[in-house]
């Protein structure tokens, strides 16, 4: 690990574990991507690949073909208006009219440790496991100081980039384009992955040819939506699951974003990631700064599940900061796809009685406690408990829950307004609306304006109020539709395009006084299932909701694609009815169990009413997954087979870090008549030891199970599923 700067080159070496980052700097002070890839002994002569003593060679020796020179340079910061023709990272003007940017090394600064991000999520580090480059960089036309932040880790091949962007002139500059990374490859045979998907079908992965002209994943959403993830990784062609090289990026934000691959004229690849330059301006009077979240870059060269375990290992170990990140999560049962809207004292007292009785832990009342709100069509900003559904309120019903043993939690939506709703009536303009237009309804309702503080100020005292009232152990933190609509009352004309992304730190705001103020408590931030599952909300909750659709068999396909670059501890999961609700499919209740048990493992039903046979099985699955609970939260984590692909089966496999034991899952989707059985090869074990398989106590070889496999028989019926334990045995 380290970072090195060769005085004689003009480059710098990033170093992680496996991997080295160069940026060499060109004549006249181009700051340039010359290598990144498989850690590098020294960096000797890499600035050759930055490829000025080809044509068109540096402006300053060929002064006469200066555009050709920025349209092939590969930049570390590309900016727009001065003949680099792909897309950029950066544009802005002055309030005289200047504009564009030419950004040249002007000093840099090496030290221990990682800084804070001020007001923006970002992963932490400590003094002796990171190390930070500052390359400041000028405009001086705009004058403008560009400082591009990179920090390496020493445990894991990762590194985050970000970028501050400070106005030392003396006129207002205003940014169009602050992206908060850019990287480039000098050849275009690689493949694009990236998470895609809609309501109740999040994160479905898509692999790829990279290709001439571009190709992005983006949301103006004002958070990153069911659709597109902030995520982007640009793999070797021939790179597979446990082989070849991939690069991963994902933007720690919570709002507007784009990720993007550009194929350019010579087959290069150049991929931006940070917040969508659309609507977006900022801006920065003279002295003012502006900060740009952070990205994270991550290789592998051990294919794809490499880039998957790095990522889970930077989050689990330098982004999650809630104290339940290393702590068992208690097993809940909530409300909602039990009872929706209808709540009242008694039956919820009587679910969460057979839930205690079964070993569940926590009892979470979901929507529909507050105000009058029978159905979602009122009452969200009255947060006040509708006594006549819950008398005695959360306290009451919390002390009740108490007395089963229980602990006791709630959903939140703070960041809505219904129309029809006290505070909307007190304060229309509270809500995201363009003057003299009707804001648009979804879910019937309308967003407030988190960039006000008298917003922001409100919604504090209504949670404080709440939380302070009875004693909640759990929070989920709901936000059901997107924005649109983009305007506020309280911001002047000339920051309009300020809104979206004043609107997540707003946010980020609530959500670090949430975090500080009540440290006990344990929240799970959602969006309409999980159109908001990105690092910035996993810097405040250790787990999010992943979907709202709960089947078993669609749940495969959405876990598979958010477990590529989220550990599994952060991955809500829970068990549900059938038929269910979402896809009307019936599967049985181990396999909803089973595939529960790869996220943070909860019920969400009427439990009174399920079959005896299978409330009967809630004990024991309780128990198989607290057994294994700190392996799942802290193992690595092998994707063996994927639905999407055999639409067949679907396997994975967690391995504690010492290999001393792993847990295997495997599913089979369909059944098919007359096969044979299936051979897994098991990953992530020690050739040379010996396995005891739990259930029977039968011993395996490590490598027999790894190169060899293990065979699956055809199993009775759809939708069913195999449990494996191995354990190392002693010699
Ligand atoms: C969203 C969430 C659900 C539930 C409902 C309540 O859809 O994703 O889990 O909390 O809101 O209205």
């Amino acid at each position: 690990m380290g970072i090195t700067f060769d005085k004689e080159q003009k480059t710098f070496r990033l170093d992680t574990p496996g991997s080295s980052y160069v940026i060499a700097i060109a004549d006249e002070g181009f700051p340039g991507h010359a290598y990144y890839g498989r850690r590098l002994s020294s960096s000797d002569k890499t600035a050759l690949y930055l490829r000025t003593e080809e044509p068109p060679y540096v402006p300053s020796r060929n002064a006469r073909d200066r555009l050709s020179f920025y349209d092939s340079f590969p930049a570390e910061y590309p900016v727009s208006g001065i003949g680099d023709y792909r897309p950029s990272c950066f544009a802005a003007h002055d309030s005289l009219g200047r504009e564009a940017g030419c950004l040249l090394y002007s000093g840099h600064r090496i030290f221990s440790g990682k800084p804070d991000l001020p007001g923006l999520p970002a992963a932490f580090a400590e003094d002796s496991d990171s190390e930070t480059l500052e390359l400041l960089c000028r405009d001086s036309c705009l004058h403008l100081a560009v400082t591009l932040r990179y920090t390496v880790f020493s445990d894991t091949d990762a590194i985050a980039r970000s970028v501050l962007i400070r106005n030392e002139g003396e006129t207002a500059v205003i940014l169009t384009r602050a992206l908060s990374a850019s990287v480039e490859w000098d050849d275009l045979s690689r493949d694009i992955l990236t998470l895609h998907g809609s309501w109740a079908r999040e994160r479905h992965i898509q692999r790829r040819e990279a290709g001439y002209g571009s190709y992005a994943v983006s949301s103006l959403r004002g958070e990153p939506g069911h659709q597109d993830n902030p995520f982007l990784a640009v793999l070797s062609r021939e790179a597979s699951q446990e082989s070849g090289e991939v690069f991963g990026a994902n933007l720690v934000y919570s709002g507007n974003f784009i990720a993007e691959a550009y194929g350019g004229q010579f087959d290069t690849l150049r991929m931006n990631l940070g917040i969508h330059p659309e609507g977006f301006t900022w801006q920065l009077l003279p002295g003012d700064s502006f900060q740009t979240p952070e990205c994270i870059l991550v290789f592998s060269d051990h294919g794809i599940g490499g880039m998957t375990r790095t990522f889970h290992d930077l989050y689990r170990n330098h982004l999650i900061r809630s104290r339940f990140r290393d702590a068992d999560r208690p097993v809940l049962l909530n409300s909602w796809e039990a009872v929706y809207f209808d709540i009242r004292s008694e039956k919820l007292l009587e679910m969460a009685s057979a839930s205690a009785s079964l070993g569940i832990e926590l009892f979470v009342l979901d929507d529909g406690w507050f105000g009058k709100r029978d159905s979602d069509n009122s009452s969200l900003g009255d947060w006040t408990v509708n006594e006549s559904k819950l008398p005695g309120g959360l306290r009451a019903l919390g002390d009740d829950v108490g007395k089963l043993g229980m602990r006791f939690g709630i959903w939140v939506e703070p960041e809505m307004v219904s129309p029809d709703s006290d505070l909307y009536r007190a304060h229309p303009d509270w809500a995201i609306a363009i003057s003299g237009r009707e804001p648009g309804l979804a879910r019937n309702q309308y967003v407030l304006d988190y960039s006000r503080t008298d917003v922001r100020e409100y919604i504090w005292g209504c949670l404080k109020k709440i939380l302070s009232e009875a004693l909640v152990s759990y929070v989920k933190w709901d936000m059901n539709r997107p924005l649109s609509d983009l305007g506020s009352q309280a911001l002047p004309p000339d920051r309009r395009g300020e809104l979206s992304h004043r609107y997540v730190l707003g946010l980020y705001e609530l959500l670090e006084r949430l975090v500080t103020g009540f440290p006990d408590i344990l929240l799970e931030t959602c969006s309409g299932g999980g159109a908001r599952f990105d690092p910035g909300m996993l810097y405040y909750s250790p787990q999010i909701w992943c979907s709202d659709d709960t089947d078993a068999v669609e749940r495969l396909l959405i876990q598979e694609g958010t477990a590529l670059v989220y550990p599994l501890s952060a991955i809500g999961s829970h068990v549900s009815d059938c038929p269910n609700h979402t896809v009307g499919r019936t599967t049985p209740i181990e396999t909803r169990a089973l595939v529960a048990m790869a996220g943070t493992f909860g019920y969400e039903m009427d439990i009174t009413r399920i079959p005896e046979e299978d409330r009967s099985q809630i004990p024991e699955q309780i128990r198989r997954y607290k057994k294994h609970a700190a392996l799942i939260r802290s193992g690595d984590y092998y994707r063996i087979a994927a639905y999407r692909e055999t639409g067949t089966h679907d396997c994975w496999q967690v391995v504690s870090k010492d290999k001393r034991k792993t847990i295997m899952t495997y599913i089979q989707v369909k059944a098919c008549p007359n096969i044979r059985s299936r051979r897994i090869r098991l990953q992530g074990l020690l050739p040379g030891k010996r396995y005891r398989l739990e259930a029977t106590g039968e011993i395996f070889g490590g490598d027999c199970l790894m190169y060899g496999g293990w065979l699956f028989g055809p199993l009775k019926g759809d939708a069913a599923g195999v449990f494996l334990e191995f354990t190392l045995a002693e010699d």
